[in-house]
């Protein structure tokens, strides 16, 4: 998704970014009881972490400040007896928790609270399984280790397509990768969860040991328990072709004519893009990320959009590894908000529209402080899902391919919170009524889970799949323990 921009805009930001920690002074108040209890029963594996300790800073942080909470305490378990533990004594306590895996969520309370903050960092080991093709991965890890540790044995995962995203909050919703045209969302591609349940039974769920538990954990989230390993099918990789290029405002028309043209003709499910119509320092700008799976792209696919003058780029044939840390992202610490329409086919008028729609709401909210204002377009073929036709959580509907637009705004002063909140769903609105004018029939595509806003119904990302859902969360979780945890809820 969306929110590379350009870096030189953004060094002011990074500066005051990492100054914010240090305004982070613990208040002498006396230590949570729930978490001197927790202190109590956890094994040397684990540590609790208390406001002003060490930990306790990078155990709240999330990628979107305005996702961050104050915590009473930080609890970096390290085994999953421990994880049980502290589940037991949540729910025992009824005391509001929260589970953070990369910490990338933008809805608040999802991955924090003002309860118990889990924070699964110690879950990090990777192994690789050249018999099995596959790998197990630790919930506490970011893509960019796992690719780091699967390139030396010439192999990769269906993981996420920027640095610094979370394996564990990506892969339960969903996932849509790089190498999603060939191989389906992460949730797809994942064999077995080891998984702390609510009533803290440790075990593994795969499709023959719990088929219904398999089937809700593909796009769940923490309605389930807690994921502390993921075990993912590999594929062979040797280098990838790829890269970043950022477009100025007068270059902006002959790009969209590339991408739309790339949308419609390219069907080499190797190749795929981001286009990102975006708004940044009173300027439009698009930047874009361009990707092959392999050293060389066969002439043609990617002549237009090469074609296209850039302010700057950086393409060229590279490992998973270089490609992840080269492509630019915004700093952390901005408020941010997601939203998502989903699309059947982005044509070259629709493509217009968000084009405008960036720059309208982008001019319209730099007086409240706009850092960016992005639209992020992200084209996968229509036969994914046939090609992938297992049943999972989301997406509820899988004989068509809904595309994920991602609406993703970001600013700066906590008072402007409502008005992007409402100039989101405005824009929203303003793509969907254009996609239905112009005859996709949209109506019943489901809203991609990690880039809806909080108030998502359920109805709308996990459509026919909700009753069953319900019925699956009942039985394994009867107390409603991950009830005290933030997120979509069944
Ligand atoms: C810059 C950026 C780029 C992105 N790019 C993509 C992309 O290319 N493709 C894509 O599909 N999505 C993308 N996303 C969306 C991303 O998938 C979600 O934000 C995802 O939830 C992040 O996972 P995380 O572990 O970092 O999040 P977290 O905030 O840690 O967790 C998200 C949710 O998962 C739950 N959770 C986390 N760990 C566990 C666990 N161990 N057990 C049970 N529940 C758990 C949390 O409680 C929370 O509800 C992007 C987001 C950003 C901000
Ligand atoms: C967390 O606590 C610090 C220090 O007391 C405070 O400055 C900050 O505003 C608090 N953050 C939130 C989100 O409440
Ligand atoms: C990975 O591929 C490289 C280059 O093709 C090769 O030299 C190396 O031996 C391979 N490594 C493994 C573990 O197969
Ligand atoms: C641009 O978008 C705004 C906000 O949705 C709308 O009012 C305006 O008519 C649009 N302009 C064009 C040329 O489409």
């Amino acid at each position: 998704m969306g929110s590379i921009t350009f870096s030189k805009a953004m060094t002011r930001l990074t500066v005051l970014g990492a100054l914010l920690p240090l305004a982070l002074h613990a208040t002498a108040t006396a230590p949570d009881p729930v978490c001197l209890q927790i202190q109590k029963v956890i094994s040397r594996a684990s540590a609790v972490f208390l406001p002003g300790d060490e930990h306790y800073a990078s155990g709240i942080a999330h990628w979107a400040s305005s996702s961050s909470q104050n915590s009473t305490c930080v609890m970096e378990p390290g085994s999953s007896k421990d994880v049980a533990a502290v589940l037991r004594i949540v729910g025992q306590h009824e005391t509001p928790f929260a589970v953070k895996g990369g910490g990338h969520a933008s809805n608040v309370g999802f991955s924090s609270t003002t309860g118990v903050q889990i924070a699964m960092s110690r879950f990090s080991d990777v192994k690789y399984d050249a018999h099995s093709q596959t790998a197990e991965i630790g919930a506490g890890l970011v893509w960019d280790d796992v690719y780091a540790a699967l390139e030396p044995h010439n192999v990769s995962v269906v993981g996420g397509r920027v640095s610094g995203i979370g394996v564990a909050g990506f892969t339960l919703g969903g996932g849509y990768s790089w190498l999603t045209n060939q191989h389906g969302l992460t949730v797809d591609t994942v064999v077995a969860y080891e998984l702390v349940k609510p009533n803290g039974q440790v075990g593994v769920v795969t499709e023959a040991s719990d088929p219904d538990l398999f089937f809700a954990l593909k796009g769940g989230f923490n309605n389930f328990g807690i994921v502390t390993k993921f075990t993912l099918k590999t594929f062979p990789s040797t280098g990838i072709w790829g890269g970043f290029q950022f477009i100025a405002g007068s270059d902006i028309a002959q790009n969209t004519a590339a991408v739309a043209d790339f949308c419609a003709n390219v069907k080499d499910p190797k190749a795929n893009i981001i286009a990102d119509y975006g708004f940044v320092s009173g300027q439009p700008i698009m930047s874009q990320i361009l990707f092959y799976d392999g050293p060389n792209p066969p002439a043609g696919i990617f002549d237009k959009l090469l074609a296209v003058p850039t302010m700057l780029a950086d393409v060229s044939s590279r490992s998973m590894t270089s490609f992840i840390k080269a492509v630019p992202l915004g700093t952390a610490g901005l408020r941010i908000t997601s939203h998502t329409v989903p699309v059947l086919q982005f044509t070259p008028s629709l493509l217009n529209i968000i084009a405008n729609e960036s720059a309208f709401w982008g001019n319209q909210l730099a007086p409240k402080g706009a850092q960016l204002v992005t639209y992020a377009i992200e084209p996968f073929q229509a036969d994914i899902f046939k090609r992938n036709p297992d049943k999972t959580a989301y997406p509820p509907v899988r004989d068509a391919v809904f595309l994920p637009l991602n609406l993703y705004f970001a600013w700066l002063p906590p008072q402007s919170d409502d008005d992007f909140h409402a100039a989101v769903i405005a824009s929203g609105d303003v793509i969907r009524k254009a996609a239905l004018a112009e005859g996709q029939d949209i109506t019943n595509g489901p809203l991609y889970p990690n880039y809806a806003l909080s108030e998502t119904p359920l109805s709308a990302m996990y459509g026919k799949n909700v009753a069953e859902l319900h019925r699956i969360k009942k039985i394994v979780d009867p107390k409603n323990v991950m009830g005290l945890a933030g997120g979509f809820k069944f």
